[in-house]
């Protein structure tokens, strides 16, 4: 058949080993390679410089991208985002001016609170712009403007390569804005594609902590509560760990930004809730090692996902550190994305659940 698992167990292992090859594909469709520029494959019909505000709708997954856009579109192009959930926009009937862009986020470009979303944005005059991965979709059909992601065919349910295939799309988009808006520099431009050039090389380096994680998924599986904590871009990514957890292993999980430790989560920390930290060695990584600190300090055991110089400084006890390579461009979601998910998916797979088909669970939720 067109769609099957190669030589992969389940089709989620295939997608996620998949993620190299398609987020370099919907990279070759976002930027022209020769010229080191960003380069869209449509023109869109608003010029980035007239946009004074900017909301991303989406559901689960889709709208986790969404959230790390946030962070790339207010720093790359000083834009302001409001980011939110279909299910909450639709009803809130947020106002939208004329000249607003609303971005939608579907990986089926079907889910019927995303669509709803859509239709009310449209209806108030806002331009509207779907990342999508099913072209021929209802989504796609109905938005001014359609942004492809190239993922090809995702089988299972819990959303991974659609996941990193739309952080291609928006962080290319994202660089386009910053461009137009004259908040970026031909050369700080250039900086940026070198940075997108090279995600999925790092993605692929990113694959080969599997061995380890998978014995890791041993220690996870007998734990009945997760906690994914991370800081700016890492925030929703501490997010989607927690739901890609939660959906497939069925294990209780919950993503806090870090600096929200001391608010809450603290209380819950003892030696049996494993707490992933998400670190890579950015601006915020010494505010994420005192929160680690924190946590070591109540008995916490750490699993670390971060680079060489992260683990380097992090001095914490009970740590286990996933080496992630090192990457100097703020494109870090796209490739801490694959420990998170093989995380999850390796936990899942000790639970023995049914990884592709989770209970309860839709691929695509047509339904309100
Ligand atoms: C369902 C799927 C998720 C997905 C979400 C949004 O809940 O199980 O994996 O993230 O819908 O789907 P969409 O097709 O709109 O991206």
């Amino acid at each position: 058949s067109l769609v099957d698992k190669a030589n992969y167990r389940h089709f989620m292992a295939k997608e996620i080993h998949e993620q190299p090859e398609v987020v370099g594909h919907t990279l070759a469709r976002y930027v022209d390679m020769a010229s080191e520029r960003v380069s869209l494959p449509v023109k869109l019909p608003f010029d980035f410089k007239d946009i004074q505000r900017v909301t991303i709708t989406a559901c689960g997954t889709a709208s986790y991208a969404g959230y790390v856009a946030k962070y790339w579109f207010e720093r790359m192009a000083r834009l302001p985002v409001e980011v939110d959930v279909a299910s909450e926009f639709r009803y809130r009937e947020s106002p939208l001016r004329k000249g607003d862009l609303a971005i939608f986020i579907s990986q089926s470009g079907e889910t019927a609170d995303t669509l709803a979303a859509l239709r009310y944005a449209k209806a108030e005059g806002a331009h509207t712009l779907a990342v999508v991965n099913v072209p021929t979709s209802t989504i796609a059909r109905e938005s001014e403007t359609v942004l492809q992601t190239l993922a090809g065919p995702e089988i299972g349910v819990a959303s991974t390569k659609a996941f990193t295939c739309q952080l291609m799309v928006l962080a290319s988009l994202a660089v386009a804005a910053g461009k137009a808006r004259g908040e970026l520099s031909e050369e700080d431009e250039t900086k940026l594609v070198h940075g997108l050039v090279e995600v999925p090389r790092l993605m692929a380096d990113a694959l080969t902590t599997e061995l380890q994680i998978e014995k890791l998924a041993h220690r996870i599986a007998k734990s009945r509560d997760v906690l994914y904590l991370g800081r700016g871009t890492s925030f929703p990514l501490a997010l989607e760990g927690a739901l890609k957890l939660k959906e497939i292993s069925y294990i209780h999980a919950e993503g806090y930004a870090a600096g929200e430790l001391k608010h809450g989560p603290i209380a819950l920390i003892d030696e049996t809730m494993p707490v992933v930290v998400i670190a890579p060695h950015d601006r915020v990584f010494e505010k994420t090692v005192s929160n680690m600190q924190e946590v070591a300090a109540r008995g916490g055991n750490i699993i670390l996902m971060t680079d060489a110089k992260g683990a380097a400084e992090a001095t914490v006890d009970s740590l286990v550190t996933i080496v992630m390579p090192d990457m100097a461009s703020a494109f870090t979601p796209m490739v801490y994305a694959v420990p998170v998910q093989l995380l999850a998916y390796h936990t899942a797979v000790v639970m023995g659940t049914d990884v592709d088909q989770p209970r309860n669970l839709a691929k695509s939720v047509t339904v309100e």
